[in-house]
């Protein structure tokens, strides 16, 4: 194992009716004048709107709003929040949503105390130095932004969707209402299901030969949400399965799979994804359940003995050769996400095939990245070639 700090100040509020529980920790950090920041209508459909506006009312708390964030959250709204942030007095950040939204919110917090444009930041030209503080009310699970300090926006101009990571973003508070998740439509149950698992199998399939016990941890949950995705597109009401679910969020990208890797990760298959929401506009697990499986068929005989293992303890795969029981093993991935309808072709997300020059460009931009296989721009056109 690896050296690491392990430190998440996000305090969990976690469960039915927890927007209540917010009160005590808007009290402690005097909080008078917040910023409310959501999506579209889903934040009233769900009724987080109503309970955390009654609240911030109850505790003469001032909101005025910004709305009408939308999926790939874009830095112009992130801009627009800030110029007015700096005319008004806002002690906090109050997102109602999911991903997008709190990420959205991460990337105001920074920008309102950096003097340039907060797109600096994306670009690494200066780090984070102050953030405002963020008592988040989560709407869907997925990303686990409400329990890390990363920020992913997208910047058309420059045809570039990236993220920012600073132990400054991290939410002060994040409440975790799973009831608030009964509305959600279920092709976004399915594609925040491919999410989280796929943030398990990041850490999976990164090569690390010395993680065994973070792995078993990757296992159970990638078991468990194998388990869930069905029985919520069974029964989308069914609030344990639910819990379980946004729990499972939390747990795949807070950082603690991480611990003790050589690597964080591989991300090759985000950073791919991030190239197809940049250009397409696709949602983000959409994007993961295309190029992970392509992604996985191009770089296993590199070191097949994670997939192999993957094969084992997930989908009990225990004949033949390391290299068989991979092959086998990415079939089986791909397979369940056929059955959870979740797309498994570029095709399916309507792009061409003349598409891919212009995606792999894109997607090169961020080189260098990959664990189990750094990548070049030539693997990346393979890649995209494999997941057409
Ligand atoms: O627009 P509204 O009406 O609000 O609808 C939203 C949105 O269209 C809807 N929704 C939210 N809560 C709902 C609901 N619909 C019904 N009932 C509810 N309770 O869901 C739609 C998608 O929301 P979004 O926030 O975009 O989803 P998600 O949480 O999957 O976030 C995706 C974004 O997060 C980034 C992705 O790249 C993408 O931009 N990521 C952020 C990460 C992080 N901060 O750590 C890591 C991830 O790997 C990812 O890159
Ligand atoms: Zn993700």
């Amino acid at each position: 194992m690896n050296n690491f700090t392990w430190h998440n100040p996000t305090a969990v509020l976690f469960g039915k009716g927890s927007v209540a529980k917010l009160e005590d920790y808007l009290r402690a950090a005097n909080v008078k004048n917040v910023l409310l920041i959501y999506g579209g209508k889903s934040a009233f459909k769900c009724g987080a709107y109503t309970q955390v506006t009654d609240l911030l009312t109850k505790l003469n708390i001032t909101f005025p709003e910004l709305n009408d964030i939308k999926a790939n959250p874009r830095i112009d709204k992130v801009r627009e929040a800030i110029a007015r942030i700096k005319v008004s007095k806002i002690d906090a950040l109050i997102p109602i949503g999911g991903g997008s939204v709190f990420d959205t919110a991460k990337a105001i917090s920074a920008g309102a105390f950096y003097d340039g444009d907060v797109w600096d930041l994306f670009e690494k030209k200066a780090p984070v130095k102050k953030a405002l503080p963020i008592f988040g009310v989560l709407t869907v699970s997925a990303t686990a932004s409400e329990v890390n300090g990363i920020s992913v926006i997208t910047n058309p101009e420059k045809e570039f969707k990236t993220s920012i990571e600073s132990q400054l973003l991290y939410p002060a508070v994040s409440v975790i209402d799973p009831e608030f998740q009964m509305t959600l439509p279920e092709k976004q149950t399915i594609h925040g299901g491919v999410d989280i698992i796929a943030h398990a199998l990041e850490r999976l399939l990164d090569g690390d030969p010395n993680s065994e016990f973070m792995d078993e941890q990757g296992y159970a949950l990638v078991r468990s949400m194998m388990r869930i995705i069905p029985d919520l597109i069974e029964n989308p009401k069914n609030y344990d399965a639910r819990c379980e679910y946004a729990w499972a969020a939390c747990v795949a990208h807070s950082g603690f799979l991480a611990c003790g890797r050589e690597t964080r990760g591989d991300f090759s298959s985000h950073k791919l994804g991030h190239s197809l929401s940049m250009l397409f506009d696709a949602a983000h697990g959409a994007t993961l359940s295309v190029i992970m499986p392509a992604w996985a068929r191009y770089v296993y005989q590199d070191n097949p003995i994670p997939f192999a293992r993957l094969g084992e303890n997930v989908f009990d795969i225990y004949d033949g050769t390391d290299e068989e029981k991979a092959i086998e093993a990415i079939e089986a991935l791909e397979d369940f996400f056929k059955d959870i309808n979740a797309p498994t072709t570029l095709r399916e997300l309507n792009i061409k095939e003349d598409d891919i020059e212009n995606l792999t460009k894109n997607a090169a931009k961020n080189l260098p990245f990959g664990a189990l296989r750094r990548l070049d721009e030539k693997d990346i056109d393979e890649i995209y070639k494999l997941a057409y």
